[in-house]
């Protein structure tokens, strides 16, 4: 990911304006450490640059949280602050690359677009954690008629996907960089005709982050149209059985499965061919979407009423997670962007899927920076806890 090491300097004098491409809204100092934030604009896009401090060298680099999937977006507002506040960079990995950036964004899709969804085919499949993509460029390219959703959690390999996918001309692929679990929950009912779960992380130690659950099958039935089907290939013996186990366990009143082992697909993806060679079983489950679901509206409102910075606020606020019955509220960190304005860093929602965000606050009002939360009714309740808190 794009940083430049810098000498330190005085940061008093950051200060918001435009900067070549880059508009720096805010600096917002780190209330438990010396590190900073940055609150940049280039385009339609917002998010953070963090200053990193150490007594030997600074970092000027992305936030996890807030970064866009297109890198060069990134590298661009680094670069124009650099030049801006004449940083005296000690090492660098940014090389702009124009050409890459103008083709990311036809095929990048971020968890906001598909508030208002319409699909440009009249038949979509999901693929979920497509690692490499090889698997989801196959069937694209099969079926060009059919438009691919692509969701990887992981950034590197959405970017990679997303070069392949530009260098192709393919058209029907849209890759999101999120976590599967929590778009699926915003997507229409009855409407997608197949979902691939393709080898996905067993996380025997950690069964919480695992993609498959109760609550996977469930969303996953809605959104397949009637004979729609999930298709789970997995090489854990372990895996297969907790699988079947949701699949047919407590609370699944009717379901059709099928099950097959060591079927040969006409694709391999990268892992496949790593436990082909090592000759371990291969097993699929396909579970059939048997019946017609309500239609999802999601209208959750996000937004906080009427809600202003108090200063006695950071006194009152829970530095340790808040645990509901059904959801939970952790306020992480604090930044002062100034004397009548912060950024918090919270964790909320469900316990397995938590969501990460920060809000700004000032004396006009409260938004959450720089997007909304996934629109769930899990989020819903822990924001309306978060608007309780912040109400003082
Ligand atoms: C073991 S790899 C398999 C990749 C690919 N399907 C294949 O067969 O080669 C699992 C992939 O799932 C992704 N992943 C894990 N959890 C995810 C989630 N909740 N949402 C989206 N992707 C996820 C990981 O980043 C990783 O790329």
């Amino acid at each position: 990911m794009p940083h430049i090491t810098i000498d330190s300097f005085d940061t008093s004098k950051i200060v918001s304006g435009d900067y070549g491409e880059t508009k720096l809204l805010f600096i917002a100092q780190d209330f438990f450490s010396e590190d900073e934030m940055l609150g940049v604009k280039i385009g339609e896009d917002t998010f953070l640059l963090q200053i990193k401090k150490s007594d030997a060298y600074w970092l000027l680099k992305h936030d996890k949280l807030t970064r866009p999937l297109d890198v060069n977006l990134v590298k661009q507002a680094i670069w124009d602050i650099s030049i801006a506040f004449d940083l005296k960079v000690l090492n660098s990995n940014i090389n702009i690359n124009r050409l890459q950036a103008s083709l990311a964004n036809a095929y990048e899709k971020g968890i906001e677009d598909f508030i208002d969804i319409e699909f440009p085919f009249e038949s979509v499949s999901i693929e979920v954690g497509f690692g490499s993509g090889k698997h989801l460029i196959y069937q694209a390219q099969n079926s060009p008629t059919r438009l691919f959703i692509g969701i990887e959690i992981h950034t590197p390999s959405a970017q990679q996907v997303l070069r392949q996918v530009e260098l192709l001309g393919i058209e029907n692929i849209w890759v999101v960089n999120y976590d599967a679990r929590l778009l699926l929950e915003m997507l229409p009912s009855n409407f997608m005709h197949r979902i691939y779960v393709h080898f996905p992380v067993p996380w025997d130690k950690k069964p919480q982050r695992r993609v498959i659950s109760k609550s996977f099958l469930e969303e996953s039935m809605r959104v397949l149209k009637k004979g729609g089907q999930l298709e789970l290939r997995t090489d854990s013996h372990n895996y297969f059985w907790y699988a079947l186990d949701t699949f047919l366990g407590e609370g699944i009143s009717k379901t059709a499965i099928e099950i097959r082992k060591n079927e040969a697909l006409e694709i391999t993806s990268k892992y496949e061919a790593r436990w082909l060679r090592q000759e371990k079983d291969i097993y699929d489950v396909y579970v059939t979407s048997a019946s017609k679901s309500k239609p999802r509206i999601l209208d959750f409102n996000f937004s906080f009423n009427n809600i202003k910075y108090e200063e006695k606020l950071l006194k009152q606020l829970p530095w340790k997670a808040v645990i509901f019955d059904d959801c939970f509220v952790h306020f992480e960190r604090v930044y002062r962007v100034s004397q009548s304005s912060i950024l918090l860093k919270l964790a909320f929602g469900s316990f397995d899927r938590p969501e990460h965000k920060y809000i700004h606050m000032d004396k006009n009002g409260t938004d959450y920076f720089s997007s909304m939360p996934v629109k769930t009714l899990t989020n819903h309740k822990a924001h309306l806890k978060i608007e309780e808190f912040l109400n003082v």
